[in-house]
């Protein structure tokens, strides 16, 4: 097992560290510079210096105590702590409708008081306060993360820097309700006057994968079904052009609305996207076609304008809204009451809403995100588990797993603290996940016997769909959902020699067939998936994604990370360019190392002969 790096003297006394924190020690950069014990603090002075942030929560004693009852909790097995009834008791949590289950998780009781311990060390409450209200927990772009604002209730006030924000997100709301109508009555019309039912929403990350979760979800609900009729959603984000092959393909512009999503109006796949679409339509319908038929959702009006969409057909937000936190902004909800109209589209964010409130009022012992949190941190840096299964067993939400990769690994997959101070832990987690049963058929094998990889199993107690065979109902939700039931206790009881020679399994087999079990899980039941319950969902992700970032003291709320790809990407395509119209190869004072040079000119020269 890892053990987390400590150093002794700090954890012995939690102000040393930052006692002895001297602003002009060089940052740690390379890979051993991170086993070694922390670097005190990069040079300058952040905004969560002058806030006084603490030393890393690793340097205290709750997380020392935590730490030490590792060793308590290896001795225990999953299969014997399943036996007491008062301990699933008390980790069996439910909030409107929504059952979390806890119990295989490797804790006890004592775990879970630890636990409390360490979240009051790393003021949660605090800071999940701090959120609702506004603060700028965003410090390196000194921003406040309020994406719970998008869902409040219209009678709510969410105040920040004297200003209640909830009437103007109410304002684009409105403005989406009314423009959506107005498309889906056919009032609207596209240049040649027919009505537009197909839409094609181009975007990536934040603004194409929660919208593509939600929609996913929602297409076989049965309601939603039932209001979107015979209109279709596309989504256009990869800039290769096979996928804007396959996003325009038996599409006709005279029937298409495109929705550009970009926060920034900048993101180079998206731009390059919305000006290919654009040709698209414009060589079909002429160069005013854009006005009836190209909209878009940006915090950068400037840009919008300038692409050439009338600032009338842009829905605004705000820069306090990450983009992987954006969904319930105009970049999820207006694609979504395009297809859905606006009826579903207020279920779904009074879903969120729901949980929000839950989150922000529910005592801290029934707080079914903040404990999804705790537990993936006690997980993920004290029993050092690197990765996360999320296992919808439910078609519809195959793209949770892709949509919370984002959300959670872009948060909290972070070098530094808040101060910008090296961790002395490795933060976030791998999440990856397919839904049930498909995936019980290809990675399952490594979860039973090969890595331990706390797993999440969500399903529904009601289906979406029941299968009609002539005439009778043959429900195959039952049968989906004896695997959810069924996969949880596999990987936490396993399955021992004992047993295995009990079922008379020939010697030789029985190393092959044990199963050693004690791997954690969590199930969560929702009564169905309706677009209330997705918006609930959505929001318990979101926020235990944070709760984790909290304790282990990161900004989960900015990406510097993808950044440098960008960067170089851009000089590729500078010196792609000048190859491709001038030297036909890339230089070695384009001043790239060898490797590249040499990858870059067989590139280069396949696509030349
Ligand atoms: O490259 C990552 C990222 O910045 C994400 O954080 C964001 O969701 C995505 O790009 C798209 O950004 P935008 O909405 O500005 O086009």
């Amino acid at each position: 097992r890892p053990q987390p790096r400590q150093h002794k003297s700090c954890a012995q006394n939690p102000q040393t560290h930052q006692k002895s924190s001297k602003r002009s020690v060089r940052m740690a950069t390379s890979t051993t510079d991170r086993q070694a014990p922390p670097a005190p603090v990069i040079e300058g002075t952040s905004k969560a210096e002058q806030l006084q942030e603490p030393a890393s929560i690793a340097y205290t004693p709750e997380w020392q105590e935590l730490l030490e009852h590792r060793k308590e909790i290896e001795k225990t097995h999953l299969r014997d702590l399943l036996r007491r009834e008062e301990r699933s008791d008390a980790l069996f949590h439910e909030y409107n409708g929504i059952v979390a289950d806890f119990s295989r998780q490797r804790v006890t009781q004592k775990t879970i008081e630890l636990l409390g311990k360490l979240a009051k060390r790393a003021n949660l409450q605090e800071k999940i306060a701090g959120m609702f209200s506004g603060e700028h927990l965003n410090v390196t772009e000194d921003r406040a993360v309020l994406h719970v604002a998008l869902r409040a209730r219209r009678e709510q006030k969410i105040v920040v820097e004297g200003k209640d924000v909830v009437p103007e997100v109410w304002e684009v709301l409105d403005k989406i309700k009314d423009f959506s109508e107005r498309v889906r009555s056919g009032e609207w019309k596209g240049a040649t006057g027919k009505p537009l039912k197909d839409v094609v929403a181009i975007g990536i990350g934040g603004s194409f994968l929660g919208p593509l979760f939600v929609h996913t979800a929602l297409r076989t609900d049965q309601s939603a079904a039932h209001e979107a009729g015979k209109r279709n959603l596309r989504f256009l984000a990869n800039v290769d052009p096979v996928d804007v092959a396959r996003a325009l393909n038996g599409l006709s512009q005279e029937t298409t609305l495109v929705v550009v999503v970009s926060k920034t109006f900048t993101t180079a796949e998206t731009m390059l996207n919305a000006r290919t679409v654009r040709t698209w339509l414009t060589s079909e319908l002429g160069p005013d076609a854009v006005a009836k038929h190209m909209v878009a959702v940006s915090t950068n009006s400037k840009l919008v304008t300038e692409f050439g969409i009338d600032p009338n057909n842009a829905f605004g937000f705000w820069d306090w809204v990450g983009g992987r936190y954006s969904v319930c902004s105009a970049v999820g909800v207006l694609p979504l009451a395009l297809q859905y109209g606006w009826p579903v589209v207020e279920k779904f964010l009074a879903g969120a809403n729901n949980m929000d409130e839950h989150f922000r009022t529910s005592k801290f012992e029934d707080n079914i995100p903040l404990w999804l949190g705790l537990t993936s941190v006690w997980n993920v840096s004290f029993l050092g588990y690197a990765a996360r299964a999320i296992l919808p067993y439910c078609q519809a939400l195959s793209k949770l797993a892709p949509h919370i990769q984002q959300v959670s690994m872009e948060s909290n997959g972070k070098g530094v603290d808040l101060a910008g101070r090296r961790l002395p832990f490795e933060s976030g987690e791998i999440d990856f996940g397919e839904p049930g049963t498909n995936g019980q058929h290809s990675f399952y094998q490594l979860i039973h016997q090969g890595r331990v990889i706390p797993c999440e199993f969500i399903g529904t107690v009601k289906s979406q769909q029941s299968v009609y065979l002539k005439g009778e109902v043959v429900s195959n939700h039952d049968e989906l959902m004896c695997n959810f039931f069924a996969q949880a206790d596999a990987l936490a009881n396993g399955k021992t020699p004992v047993e295995l020679r009990a079922e008379n399994v020939p010697d030789h087999l029985i190393p092959h067939k044990s199963f050693t079990g004690n791997r954690p899980s969590v199930s969560i039941l929702m009564p169905d998936l309706s677009a209330f319950s997705v918006g609930q969902l959505l929001a318990m992700y979101e926020h235990r994604v944070a709760v984790q970032g909290m304790v282990w003291g990161i900004n989960s709320f900015d990406q510097w990370g993808v950044e440098l790809g960008k960067v170089l990407a851009s000089k590729v395509r500078t010196s792609m360019n000048s190859a491709r119209t001038v030297h036909r190869r890339i230089k070695p004072s384009d001043g790239f190392n060898y490797s590249t040079t040499r990858l870059l000119n067989t590139y280069l020269a396949g696509k030349t002969q």
